[in-house]
Parts: structure tokens; C-alpha cells; sequence
């Protein structure tokens, strides 16, 4: 199989390494010449790293690098039987750049991208044979996150969706499909992670740390929501959440917080500016939460409840079976169990009477229960 990627940035260049050390000859093309020798000394700390634990020996190290071609010029897509785009998120370019790529690659080649926010379909009306475009969405890192989404848009064929799947699985990933709508699955179901911990921080029930500590202390979780907000990114994260509202026609459920936006605003990005909802200065002390079990409780329910409705409306709106979302959101985003697995042990009528009480007393359209979860309930 020969595979091209383009874009040899964070996601790119791991996605070629994922397709070399699964037997794919590689090319990654990007168009600075600086990010594709990264990409190539990165890949080699990575091998040397994965050499010394035992996971690779020195002749597949040898092989792996050997199997990838590094160029600035797409031209060398020519013999791909599959390209994958992982470039920067604009549709302009996109469109420009798969134009490009239709009159380069063969009659069968399959266009694939890794866009995390724009429709596939979208994508594809640059094509003329929009039948071989599809979405393949890997999570970060790539090489280590075993969640892809594959997106088939209105236009891609059986074969394009059969193909692809068969050969990202062929990979060891675990691949759920998912309807072409904004955030797929993760970004769309994971939003009240957020979401409901500042809206509960907003409205005075507990501080940052209290809410992550009912998280990942009740809850299981492996980071708490301002960790990892802090983590991805109040830009990245703000971002990510004022898209997906607008391309929910603002559907309330997703409404953004100005509490992140301020943040975001005054460069408190996280981790990566030294501080975000906490100070990752040196030496800087770390607030304690407040222990209180019953408060704690109430907000672990709060937004469990809301990203149970969240995976409810996804299957009852026909984005993923129910089987692909608990695996999306437990190998995407390493929640401690499947959404619906999870509502089911709660109870459902217990959930669904937590919405309800948060419907009723705030009014507001962002807590309605949604119908399956209602029905299934009765
Ligand atoms: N970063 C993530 O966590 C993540 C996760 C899943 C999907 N994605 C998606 O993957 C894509 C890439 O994201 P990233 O974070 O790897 O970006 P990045 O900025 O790290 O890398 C983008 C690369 O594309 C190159 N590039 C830009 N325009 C190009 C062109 N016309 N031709 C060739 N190369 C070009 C740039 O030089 C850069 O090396 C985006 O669509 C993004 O939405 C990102």
C-alpha cells in the first residue's frame, strides 16, 4: 500500500509514522522544507526511544525510517493508492490543495482528510470524482491515541468507505463511523466536559479546582476539565467550541463561555503560556479543592448527566450507533466507560430526572432531555 500525507506538522508527520511502521511505503509532503527534517528527527528519537524499550528492533527502525519519503512536492503523490491532508484548517486551502492533488494521484486514489472541524463535504465539492473523498480523523498523538473517526460525506462512495476503513483498521486503530456533522463524535459529545464545569465555576457552585477534583476523584476521570482545558489550550479549546456552536445554528447546548473566552483573551492559554486556569510557574502553589462529597457529588452528576444527554442525541440522531460512540469517547478521549454503558448503571430515569429538575429550574433549552433518553427511560 502505498500511502501519501500531506502536511508534515504534529499530525501529519504522525500519521506517517503509524502507516511506515504498519508496512506502508510513505511519502509526506509539506511545504516547508523546515517542518519535513522535524518531522524526520522527531520520528528518529521516536524510534530510537521505542528501540531501547524493546517494542522495535534496530532492523524495523532501519525499515520504518526507510519506508518514508520526505518532499515539497506533491508531484510524488502520483503513485499513492491513498492521501491523507493533515494541513492547516482552512477550507480555502483545502479546496486548492485537493484541486491539486485530483490532477496528480490516479483514477482511484482515495483523498482523505484529517480536519477536525470543516464538513467533508465541503471538502470534496473541489473534486471532480468527489466519490473517492473521505474524512479520517485521527486523535493526538497518532501513534498512540487507537481512535479514528472515518467520515464518509454525501458524495464518497461504498468503495471509497470500505477501503479506507479496511486499511486504517489493518492498522490496529479502532475506527468508528460517524455521520459528516459538526465535532463528528468526540468534539461534538465531549462539549459539555467543558461546558457544564465553567458554567457551574460561573455560577459560584465551586472553584476550579473542586470541580477537577470531583472529576477525576468521583468521577474517574483521568483529567479534570480546567487540567484539561489547560492542556489542549483555552485558545485551541474556545475555538473548537465557538465552531461547533455556530455550526450547530447556536443550538444552546453548545453556547461558549465568556469565562473561557476571557481567559483565552488575557493569554491565560494553560500550559503552554505558564498559566491558564492554574499557574504552572515554578515553585507556584497548586489551591486545594474543597472535599466536600455531597457538592462534589452534585457536580459529578451535573455534567455526567449532560454528556449522557450528549450521546443520546448523537445516536438518536443517527451521527454513530451507540456501540461507535461509547468506543469514541472511551478510546478518543480516555473516559473511564462508555457514556451509555454508564447511563445504564446509573439508571436512566435517574438521569433523565436530572435533567429535568435543570430544566425546569433554569428554563433553558441547553438542559432538554433528549427524546431517545426519554423514551428508553419509559
Ligand atoms: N492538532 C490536533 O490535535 C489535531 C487533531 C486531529 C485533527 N487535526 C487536524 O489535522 C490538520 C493538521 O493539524 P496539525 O495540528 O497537524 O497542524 P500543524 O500546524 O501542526 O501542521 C500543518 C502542516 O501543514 C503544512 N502546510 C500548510 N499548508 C500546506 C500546503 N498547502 N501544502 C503542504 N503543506 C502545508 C504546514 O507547513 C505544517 O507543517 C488540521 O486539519 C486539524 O484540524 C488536528
Amino acid at each position: 500500500m502505498k500511502v501519501g500525507v500531506l502536511g508534515a506538522g504534529t499530525m501529519g508527520a504522525g500519521i506517517a509514522q503509524v502507516a511506515s511502521q504498519n508496512g506502508c511505503e510513505v511519502v509526506l509532503v509539506d511545504l516547508n522544507q523546515d517542518m519535513l527534517t522535524k518531522a524526520e528527527n522527531s520520528l528518529d528519537k521516536i524510534l530510537v526511544r521505542l528501540v531501547e524499550k524493546g517494542v522495535v528492533s534496530e532492523d524495523e527502525k532501519i525499515n520504518i525510517q526507510g519506508r518514508i519519503t520526505y518532499s515539497t512536492d506533491t508531484k510524488d503523490f502520483k503513485a499513492s493508492n491513498i492521501v491523507i491532508e493533515a494541513i492547516v484548517e482552512k477550507l480555502e486551502v483545502k479546496h486548492a490543495v485537493f484541486a491539486n492533488l485530483e490532477t496528480i494521484v490516479s483514477d482511484d486514489c482515495i483523498l482523505a482528510s484529517n480536519t477536525s472541524s470543516l464538513s467533508i463535504a465541503s471538502i470534496g465539492s473541489a473534486l471532480k470524482n468527489a466519490s473517492r473523498v473521505v474524512g479520517i480523523h485521527f486523535f493526538n498523538p497518532a501513534p498512540l491515541m487507537p481512535l479514528v473517526e472515518i467520515i464518509p460525506a454525501v458524495q464518497t462512495s461504498k468503495a471509497t468507505l470500505d477501503a479506507s476503513k479496511a486499511l486504517i483498521d489493518s492498522w490496529g486503530k479502532v475506527t468508528v463511523l460517524c455521520k459528516d456533522t459538526p465535532g463528528f463524535i468526540v468534539n461534538r459529545v465531549a462539549r459539555p466536559f467543558y461546558g457544564e464545569a465553567l458554567r457551574i465555576y460561573e455560577e459560584g457552585i465551586a472553584d476550579f479546582a473542586t470541580i477537577d477534583w470531583a472529576m477525576t476523584e468521583l468521577g474517574g476521570f483521568r483529567m479534570g476539565p480546567f487540567t484539561l482545558m489547560d492542556y489542549i489550550g483555552n485558545d485551541v479549546n474556545y475555538a473548537v467550541t465557538e465552531s461547533v456552536f455556530a455550526a450547530f445554528y447556536y443550538d444552546p447546548r453548545f453556547k461558549p463561555s465568556f469565562t473561557q473566552r476571557r481567559h483565552s483573551e488575557a493569554g491565560y492559554l494553560g500550559r503552554k503560556s505558564g498559566r491558564g486556569y492554574f499557574n504552572y510557574a515554578e515553585g507556584a502553589v497548586q489551591p486545594e479543592p474543597n472535599k466536600d462529597m455531597v457538592v462534589g457529588q452534585q457536580i459529578l452528576d451535573r455534567i455526567l448527566a449532560m454528556l449522557i444527554n450528549e450521546a443520546f442525541d448523537a445516536v438518536f440522531m443517527q451521527v454513530a450507533s451507540a456501540e461507535d460512540v461509547d468506543k469514541a469517547m472511551t478510546k478518543g478521549v480516555n473516559y473511564p466507560k462508555g457514556l451509555l454503558v454508564w447511563a445504564e448503571e446509573i439508571g436512566l430515569k435517574k438521569v433523565l430526572s436530572q435533567l429535568e429538575t435543570l430544566f425546569t429550574e433554569y428554563g433553558e433549552d441547553r438542559y432538554r432531555p433528549n427524546p431517545l433518553l426519554k423514551r428508553m427511560a419509559k
